[in-house]
């Protein structure tokens, strides 16, 4: 656990939190153990909307954006590469001593191989899969990973940015959803867990559609969506789609669930999407969702929806139509 890791670290380093100042956390996602850290002076940025409400719950100040100056960043590294080292950039744009903490897995040592050439890192501790650092440098020691992290242009014109889901292109599981889609969807469309926009430009093509709610927890990637979407029937909604609801009920709700929550495998997270998914829909209304072929979702979907079709996909993913949500089994 990288959290253990970190207090652990601090423990070794007496001295190596400033007296005052603030210290601002990067990376960290809700139930990380931070102890050991003055709460009145932790600043934590967070961009998935279930972590920044967590955070908001326990009363640590947190924010989208780093400060301009804190005495201390700790990041804590992400697996995506691009997205740490623009991590490591916006700590060290802010703060002159950061602490960067990852696992093994997640590449820290090479991470940690590529900033020892770019300014001063104090000895590893390694444990548990994982190693912790004190690093010393200026932001324009790492002036390009801040441009790494900035927005790239994928097939399709598609705008992502480094971390969001599929950032590099179409994702292959999202790809194949609108084909299965039928020429009408329906007036009124909810995208849960829209990303970037794939999945509401392909609804934006059809017919009748009015409205498409975007509901997404990553902050940039709604951002990039706003930006792949210039259309005024999508509203864009920062929002935890296991529990957000449209005014009025939807025609359709279309989705390729989320089965990780940050480095986490949640394969209880496609559920619940799916139970809100149905509880979203008028009751005339239908789910269209794509999902990993390995993924039980049939026994979900057979609670929440009176007909559950598999109506495509190939050898590694499958797509479900359902329809007739049931209320009662909320
Ligand atoms: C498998 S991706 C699909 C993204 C997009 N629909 C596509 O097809 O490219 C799942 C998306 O759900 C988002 N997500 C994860 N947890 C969420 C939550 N609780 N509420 C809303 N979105 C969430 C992720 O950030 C990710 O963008």
């Amino acid at each position: 656990m990288s959290a253990t890791r970190l207090a652990l670290f601090l423990d070794d380093q007496p001295g190596l939190l400033p007296e005052s100042g603030g210290i601002v956390f990067m990376g960290a996602v809700s139930g990380i153990d931070l102890s050991g850290l003055p709460r009145d002076r932790l600043y934590v940025v967070a961009r998935m909307k279930p972590d920044f409400e967590a955070f908001e719950a326990h009363e640590i100040a947190v924010a989208l954006d780093p400060p301009e100056q804190a005495a201390l960043a700790i990041v804590i590294v992400p697996r995506a590469k691009p997205e740490a080292r623009a991590l490591v950039a916006a700590a060290m744009a802010c703060a002159d001593a950061v602490i960067v903490d990852g696992q093994k897995t997640d590449g820290i040592d090479s991470l940690l191989r590529e900033m020892r050439q770019r300014c001063a890192c104090g000895a590893a501790f390694s444990k548990a899969h994982g190693k912790t650092f004190l690093a010393r440098g200026q932001s324009e020691d790492f002036a390009d990973w801040a441009q790494a992290g900035g927005p790239r242009v994928i097939e399709g014109g598609f705008r992502t940015r480094a971390g969001v889901f599929s950032a590099d292109g179409i994702d292959p599981a999202s790809r194949l959803l609108p084909e299965a889609l039928p020429e009408k969807p329906g007036a009124h469309v909810v995208d849960a867990g829209g990303g970037w926009g794939y999945l509401s430009a392909a609804i934006l093509g059809r017919k009748g559609v009015e409205r498409v709610d975007l509901v997404e927890a990553d902050r940039v990637a709604l951002e990039c969506a706003r930006e792949n979407l210039p259309d005024g029937r999508v509203q864009f909604h920062w929002a935890d789609a296991t529990r957000w609801m449209p005014e009025t009920k939807a025609d359709a709700v279309v989705m390729n669930p989320p089965f990780h929550a940050g480095r986490k495998g949640e394969p209880e997270l496609g559920a619940r999407f799916i139970a809100q998914g149905a509880r979203m829909l008028a009751a005339g209304g239908r789910l269209w969702m794509v999902a990993n072929r390995h993924l039980p979702y049939e026994k979900v979907l057979r609670t929440h929806f009176r007909e559950v079709e598999e109506i495509g996909g190939d050898t590694r993913f499958k797509i479900f139509r359902a329809s007739g949500p049931s209320r009662a089994r909320g």
